[in-house]
């Protein structure tokens, strides 16, 4: 029998062939899954508030679809996605050339960075913000240049405007902005838009465009319209409910997208996410009640913060931020009380982000947070 060599230690001899940029990459932490938590603690009960994840679930249209399509499974998915990419240019009301799609919007990040960054190029993001951005940079060996938000988490354009230079490619609007759950007026942004030089592309992340309740939020197709070098990213796996499918498209001007399709594998949306998502766009009932469950939720946190005299940050999404001292500390101690959130974002190691779950589980985050706090007496 041929000797099982597996435990060499090769790694002096990879490590040299890797790609420089990749290896000061930090792995991106997702929330930790349900069944970890369970087993690691010991717990028959968990709730996973970490995700952003849409707790109605997923709209029961687009389940009716998947299981429509599963005895077709043999097939390859349509590699074009050009049902799925129509239903979504009628839906935002732009030309099917317009419309990209990517298995999440994660994918979407990556091949625009792919797509459009080199090493000497400049990125900018806002800082605390969603970490792909830095991900798909990195990968392409371009510099990240984070430009922090205001002390309220809101943006500073000005700040941002300051930070182009010559060698600006992207600059990434996250809004309503994860983690940090503030979001941009269409005014401050189409102002520092058209302050921009003309080849720096802007890319706007709406994933969590559907929950955003102000009186002047992006509109960021009237941008696109007007001719600039604009995407917007959104996605399926928040208020459509789809996290597990894995879509997210941008729109954009046809000749950024066309771009896109260069660095696209042939089949990277699954015949069951592009069945699941069409119905799903169909299904404005479930948005409405998402939507409902999600306003609900977020009042009964905030009254729940106040109770437990907790500052939070008033979101548009369907996460906020909580400040307690110490994040981390904080949130291991909920994962004992099977709570699962997250913390330790970059820069801001006091707050944990909890994403807005139904009432039950809203519930039993708040008794476990005071429970961790030592303030269970002011929830009674
Ligand atoms: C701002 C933002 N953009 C993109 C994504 C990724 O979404 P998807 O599931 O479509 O990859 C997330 C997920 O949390 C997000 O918060």
């Amino acid at each position: 029998m041929a000797q099982n060599d597996m435990s060499k230690d090769l790694e002096e001899i990879v490590k040299p062939l890797v790609r420089e940029p990749l290896l000061s990459i930090r792995p991106y932490v997702p929330g930790r899954p349900i069944q970890d938590v369970m087993r690691e603690f010991k717990l028959d009960h968990v709730i996973k508030m970490a995700s952003n994840e849409n707790p109605a679930g997923p709209s029961p249209k687009a389940i009716a679809a998947i299981q429509g399509m599963l005895q077709d499974l043999h097939r390859y998915p349509d590699g074009a996605a050009q049902d799925l990419r129509s239903a979504i240019a009628s839906h935002v009301r732009l030309p099917e050339t317009a419309v990209f799609v990517g298995n999440g919007s994660d994918e979407v990040i990556k091949m625009i960075a792919e797509t459009f960054l080199q090493p000497g190029d400049e990125l900018l993001v806002p800082f605390p913000s969603f970490s792909q951005y830095d991900f798909g940079a990195q990968i392409m060996g371009a510099t990240v240049v984070p430009v922090p938000l205001r002390s309220a988490f809101e943006y500073d354009l000005d700040l941002m405007r300051e930070h182009v230079t010559e060698k600006t490619k992207l600059v990434y609007l996250c809004s309503p902005n994860n983690p940090t759950g503030t979001s941009l007026s269409h005014r401050a942004a189409a102002h520092f838009i058209e302050s921009l030089p003309e080849k720096v592309i802007v890319v706007c992340d709406e994933a969590y465009l559907e929950y955003v309740d102000t009186p002047d939020p992006l509109r960021s197709i009237d941008w696109i319209e007007a001719g600039k070098p604009v995407l917007s990213l959104r996605t399926f796996s928040k208020m459509y409910g789809l996290a597990g499918m894995r879509l997210g498209y941008a729109i954009g001007n046809p000749s950024l997208i066309r771009y896109l399709h260069q660095v696209r594998e042939p089949f990277n949306v699954n015949a069951m996410a592009q069945a699941a998502a069409i119905a799903a766009l169909g299904d404005e009932a479930h948005v409405m009640k998402s939507r409902e469950m999600n306003r609900l939720g977020k009042e009964q946190l905030y009254r729940g913060f106040e109770r437990l005299r907790i500052s939070y940050i008033p979101t548009q999404g369907n996460f906020l931020l909580a400040e307690v001292g110490n994040g981390m500390l904080v949130f291991q101690e909920l994962q004992k009380r099977g709570v699962i959130v997250r913390a330790g974002f970059p820069g801001i190691p006091e707050y944990i982000r909890v994403s807005i779950g139904t009432t039950e589980e809203n519930e039993q985050f708040l008794k476990a947070l005071a429970e961790v706090l030592g303030k269970s007496k002011e929830l009674r």
